[in-house]
């Protein structure tokens, strides 16, 4: 602890209520720099708070000062009057006075204490006047102000005086205050593991602020720089991103209010990880959610037979990691129906699924997920859409093959030609979500929604002319793939 910080933390534990009201007249010889500093790492540690105060301080000009010395010009030309006893010529006040002498003798003529007498000045009044300007002056610069506004702003127009905005601080006792710093650890070890003294030890908070000792060096991860071009396409075509912030998901949400049939393969042990501790999620609270997807899953519901299997709740609430975004999506269109209107939402984050990891799979990689509600949306409405979206990443030639999605009818592959494989290539996967969902969401009939989804890894490798895509990620990567790759620099512009 610096001695700065001690002085102040005993000056706030002398003063009766624990406030230091101003910093300035506390300590008037220390800088508020200085202040500032000590009371920033204290208020970081909770013992102090405080807030800045702005404090307006009158200086006297060079001007005024030599008036606080030698009086005011109309005092001295008074007394030059007045020792001239023949009268002064007005000729000679420049010579004796100089360039003062000219407002000497305007304010002494407008204070009635010199007057004409042909081309010379005499008296005006008998007895000394007080010299006010002097006076004043002298106040300012001994209390920094004048209680007389109007005075003040006269000497300010005189130049005689200028403001100086100060800099103090009002500091008070905050929860943790002591006379003494404790010392927060920084770090949690092996042996405060072992030993248990971290249960008592007490952590020095998180700075989520700092910037870093350089905060000019470093690279962006590729992926993270085309996530932040799909984000920027995403925005200027006016939709919101959705809160993608939980990994785990009950399979209701990751399969069943999208009617996936727990039938599924994909449901399955090999293509989806399931949560081991806890093993289970609560039943949503909206009980006529739970029976609506239970009822289009068995049949009868939204004019569809359904899947006609007893739907079984156990498999409902299994915990999972998300195989899709869609999950998400869901939820937001869930949302939605509380209020059904025009509505875009997008998402680029994580999901997972068991699969064998090879040159370009990996069991866990990120998923671009876009949604459009309207009212009577098409088919024609989602390919024109596509080609939209896609033209904004320079993607201009795209097919479309029907494919199965459990959730969307119908649903479309979406195919680009890739000059340099000369072939065309899978990038998204889309659909029109089918009524079975919708409506068991709540959403009113006549509003239709469509979504597609693509993985981020795949244009990132294409961008950056990876075949591997260890090579983007993981224990693999290569130090010298920023070296290698300027469009991965940080200070390289975003596309
Ligand atoms: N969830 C799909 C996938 O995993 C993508 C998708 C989203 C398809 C929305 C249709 C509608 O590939």
């Amino acid at each position: 602890m610096s001695e700065l910080q001690l002085t102040i933390l005993r000056k706030l534990n002398e003063t009766p209520n624990g406030v230091i009201a101003d910093s300035r007249v506390s300590f008037p010889d220390v800088e508020a720099k200085q202040i500032q500093a000590a009371v920033t790492s204290l208020q970081s540690k909770n013992m102090v708070t405080f807030k800045p105060l702005e404090i307006d301080l009158w200086a006297l000009t060079e001007e005024g000062l030599d008036i606080v010395e030698h009086g005011s010009h109309e005092m001295r030309l008074y007394d030059e009057v007045c020792k001239a006893l023949e009268g002064l010529k007005i000729a000679d006040v420049a010579k004796i006075m100089g360039p003062a002498g000219k407002v000497g003798q305007q304010r002494a003529f407008k204070n009635g204490w010199v007057k004409k007498d042909g081309d010379k000045l005499v008296k005006g009044v008998d007895a000394q006047p007080a010299d006010k300007t002097a006076e004043d002056l002298k106040f300012v610069h001994a209390n920094g102000t004048l209680a007389d506004a109007k005075e003040l702003a006269d000497l300010k127009k005189r130049k005689l005086v200028t403001k100086t905005r100060l800099i103090s601080y009002e500091i008070a006792k905050g929860p943790e205050f002591a006379l003494e710093i404790k010392k927060l650890e920084t770090d949690l070890t092996i042996e405060m593991v072992q030993s248990g003294s971290w249960k008592s030890a007490e952590f020095k908070p998180y700075n989520f602020n700092a910037e870093g000792a350089v905060a000019s060096s470093g690279a962006l991860h590729p992926l993270n720089k085309v996530r932040e071009e799909f984000r920027q396409i995403f925005f200027s075509m006016g939709f919101t991103e959705m809160p993608t912030n939980m990994y785990v998901e009950s399979g209701f949400w990751n399969f069943d209010t999208l009617f996936v049939p727990q039938q599924h393969p994909a449901r399955d042990l090999q293509d989806t990880f399931y949560i081991k501790d806890p093993v289970e999620a609560d039943r949503p609270e909206d009980g006529q959610l739970w029976e609506n997807v239970k009822g289009a899953h068995e049949g009868g519901k939204y004019g569809s037979i359904g899947y006609r299997y007893p739907w079984a709740a156990a498999d409902a609430t299994k915990l999972v990691l998300r195989t899709h975004t869609t999950s998400v999506s869901s939820a937001m269109l869930y949302e939605l129906a509380k209020d059904p209107k025009p509505a875009r939402y997008f998402s680029i984050d994580k999901v997972f699924r068991n699969e064998a990891v090879d040159a370009t799979h990996l069991a866990e990689f990120h998923q671009i997920e876009g949604v459009v509600a309207d009212y009577n949306l098409t088919l024609g409405d989602l390919i024109g859409f596509m080609q939209e979206f896609f033209s904004r990443m320079g993607v201009t030639n795209l097919r479309f093959k029907p494919t199965y999605n459990p959730y969307t009818e119908p649903s479309m592959e979406i195919f680009s030609w890739h000059e340099g494989l000369g072939k065309w290539v899978e990038i998204g996967n889309s659909g029109m979500f089918r009524p079975e969902m919708l409506e068991g969401l709540g959403l009113p009939k006549d509003m239709r929604v469509h979504g597609w989804g693509l993985s981020l890894e795949r244009p990132t490798m294409i961008k950056y002319g990876i075949s591997n895509i260890r090579e983007l990620l993981g224990h693999k990567v290569s130090l010298d793939f920023i070296e290698n790759n300027p469009a991965a620099r940080l200070d390289e512009k975003l596309v």
